[in-house]
């Protein structure tokens, strides 16, 4: 009997036109910046290859610091609070601040993030988010880069991950209900 591989799972957004659309994005966020120093603040783990990828696509002073957060309980229906793992390195006060995330599911994360890092007073602070599920909000917040917007699927690869697995496929691909861990 054949074993399924990975690569027998469909393709939502090939590695070409994730390429594409984090230029598109990297050129945006450049235009905003109006030719000013950048923060970029990834969130561990899954904002990774995007935050690297799409710091390639902005012309500016830009610099990197990475946070992580969990949620308490299991599954995403859990109790909401978010927990902050690992801070900033660095004060953020007067900067110009992009909060770089993966995916931006009920908006608990980045809700939680945003109202922290507002209490350092940067000069700015905008959100990328490399997908985008509105669909399934419960936190009144909206990314100001997006590159794609999706339906409730379970999406992995590209730094999106089924039980700590599959992060590096290069293109992002739809889980599979059945599948086994
Ligand atoms: C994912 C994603 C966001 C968060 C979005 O991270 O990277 O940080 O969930 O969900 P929310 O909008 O419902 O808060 P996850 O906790 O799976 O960690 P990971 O990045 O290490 O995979």
């Amino acid at each position: 009997m054949a074993t399924t591989s990975v690569n027998d799972f469909e393709i939502l957004y090939s590695r070409d036109q994730i390429a594409q659309r984090v230029a598109e994005l990297g050129a945006q966020v450049t235009r905003d910046l109006n030719g000013e120093k950048l923060v970029m603040v990834g969130v561990l783990k899954g904002a990774a290859p995007f935050l690297a990828d799409l710091s390639r696509h902005i012309e500016a002073d830009a610099t990197f610091d990475f946070v992580a957060t969990s949620s308490y309980g299991h599954g995403r229906q859990s109790s909401g609070a978010v927990k902050l793992i690992k801070d900033l390195d660095h004060p953020i006060e007067g900067k110009n601040v992009l909060i770089v995330e993966d995916i931006l599911d009920t908006g608990l994360t980045l809700s939680y993030l945003r109202k922290l890092f507002l209490q350092q007073k940067p000069k700015s602070l905008r959100i990328a988010t490399l997908l985008d599920k509105p669909s399934r909000r419960l936190e009144k917040i909206e990314a100001d880069y997006i590159g794609f917007s999706i339906p409730n699927l379970f999406v992995i690869g590209y730094g999106m991950d089924y039980a700590e697995h599959y992060r590096n496929l290069p293109d992002i691909r739809l889980m599979p209900p059945d599948h086994p861990e």
